[in-house]
């Protein structure tokens, strides 16, 4: 089968390689003409494991091509482009309108349009009627459907995730698009039945509600943080105990320096900004992301505490990205961190695996960019892990201690035993853990 892409991102890029690696032929489109010539090149514009072999792959066998003219050479196109926050919380569909107006006077005869942007619960109405407006002022008739498929990838196992998915959302109430749709995706599909068919709203609805429990999950496990540091008791304890309990089960319970990304606090503003719109209010959701904003600050309130006065102390900040495994910075925990200490007068020397160069374009204020963790620890007053990366598991501390000036360390994950790390001379803190 013939697919188009339309947006060449995290989601539009994986999919279009993926699709291609099941034998499809795949155009993926993009307004981005660097981003495009980089892919024509070979050069894949982020990090996710295992992409770019399967682009090169897919590109050399012919199956994956890349383009920034829009045109519509099958019978199914995908549409991956943005869907930020606008400022009063609700969804920026201007990159989806931008996207559906320059494809629809392409469209030469019947047609399905998938979105697999993360859309408000409506969007595939309004997208039919864009169609419909151009095919009116064009004089055409071609029959045409608008389907919601969410996608729920998750950047740095992306490639996983699609290929074995743990469900395909189909949002259709027509049986044409159900019966393409459903063999397009035959191949993610072999082992057992994953395929779940439901109506157009009902599909939008399901991606928000995905994203606003895991998210809910975060800042739930975050505020008992907040208690048990202040009672005494051990959040990684209290965790496990609850999640050995099948009804709650042990994912996405992880406390931390708050939730960060393109997609969680987004998505929960943008749910709740629906539910106004409709004189409802969600306000466990409207919690969750007031629990998340104060998270995000929590690190640099335990060091502004124990330091009391910030001004030329050195910090070493581990990880930038909003989680390990990718480039993405997109409202990473890090940026508000590097902010409040830079405005506090700290000297700030930064490292990530791999996300530096994005990082570079987002923190302008004067740092310094270090080579690895070893490099950033020099002369540091306090070590700050803000992203879990592997690479950061089993650090040489005795190394680390040498390069600084004093061992403070300030564990945003949870990655290390307070024991080990006070027996090893550390000041130590972390999430929920006195
Ligand atoms: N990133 C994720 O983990 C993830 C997971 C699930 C769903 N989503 C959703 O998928 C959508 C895309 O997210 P992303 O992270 O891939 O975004 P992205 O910013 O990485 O990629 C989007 C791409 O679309 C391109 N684009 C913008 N306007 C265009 C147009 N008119 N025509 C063609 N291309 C255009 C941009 O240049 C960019 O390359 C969003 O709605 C997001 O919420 C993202």
């Amino acid at each position: 089968m013939h697919i188009l892409i339309i947006g060449t991102g995290y989601v539009g890029l994986v999919a279009g390689a993926c699709f291609a690696e099941m034998g499809h032929y795949v155009t993926c489109l993009d307004i981005d003409e660097a981003k495009i010539k980089d892919l024509q090149e070979g050069i894949i514009p982020i990090f996710e494991p295992g992409l770019k072999d399967l682009v090169v792959r897919n590109t050399t066998a012919g199956r994956l091509r890349f383009t920034t003219t829009y045109s519509s050479p099958g019978e199914i196109c995908f549409l991956a482009v943005p869907t930020p926050e606008s400022a009063d919380g609700s969804v920026n569909l201007s990159y989806l309108e931008k996207a559906v107006k320059q494809l629809a006077p392409t469209i030469t005869g019947p047609y399905i349009i998938v979105n697999k942007s993360t859309v408000p619960i409506g969007t595939a109405a309004q997208v039919t009627e864009w169609v419909a407006d151009c095919f009116t002022e064009r004089g055409v008739s071609f029959s045409y459907d608008v389907v919601s498929n969410p996608e729920f990838l998750k950047e740095g196992n992306a490639i996983s995730d699609f290929m074995k998915p743990d469900r395909i959302i189909i949002g259709t109430n027509n049986t044409h698009s159900a019966k393409v749709l459903r063999s397009l995706y035959a191949p993610f599909n072999l082992n057992n039945e994953r395929i779940i068919l439901m109506d157009v709203l009902s599909a939008e609805m399901t991606k928000y509600a995905a994203n606003a429990m895991l998210a809910t999950r975060i800042s739930f496990m975050n505020e008992l943080s907040s208690l048990c540091e202040e009672l005494g008791a051990d959040i990684t304890a209290v965790r496990k105990g609850i999640g050995s309990d099948r009804r709650i089960g042990s994912d996405f319970l992880y406390p931390g320096c708050g939730y960060g990304g393109s997609c969680f606090p987004k998505d929960i503003k943008a749910l709740t900004h629906t539910a106004k719109r409709h004189n409802l209010s969600l306000s466990i959701l409207e919690a969750v992301d007031a629990v998340n904003h104060n998270q995000k600050k929590l690190l640099f309130k335990k060091i502004a505490a124990y330091f009391g006065q910030l001004k030329d102390k050195k910090i070493a900040i581990w990880g930038l990205s909003f989680k390990p495994e990718t480039d993405d910075m997109r409202e990473a925990t890090s940026l508000v961190l590097i902010k409040e200490l830079y405005k506090a007068g700290a000297h700030l020397r930064l490292f990530d695996p791999v996300s530096m160069d994005k990082a570079k374009k987002l923190i302008t204020d004067p740092v310094v960019w270090c080579q690895n963790e070893l490099e950033a620890s020099e002369g540091a007053d306090a070590i700050v892990l803000v992203t879990e990366w592997k690479q950061f598991r089993f650090v040489n501390f005795t190394e680390v201690k040498k390069k600084m000036n004093h061992l403070a360390f300030f564990d945003g994950r949870n990655q290390y035993n307070p024991e080990e790390m006070r027996a090893n001379g550390f000041y130590y803190y972390s999430i929920g853990r006195r």
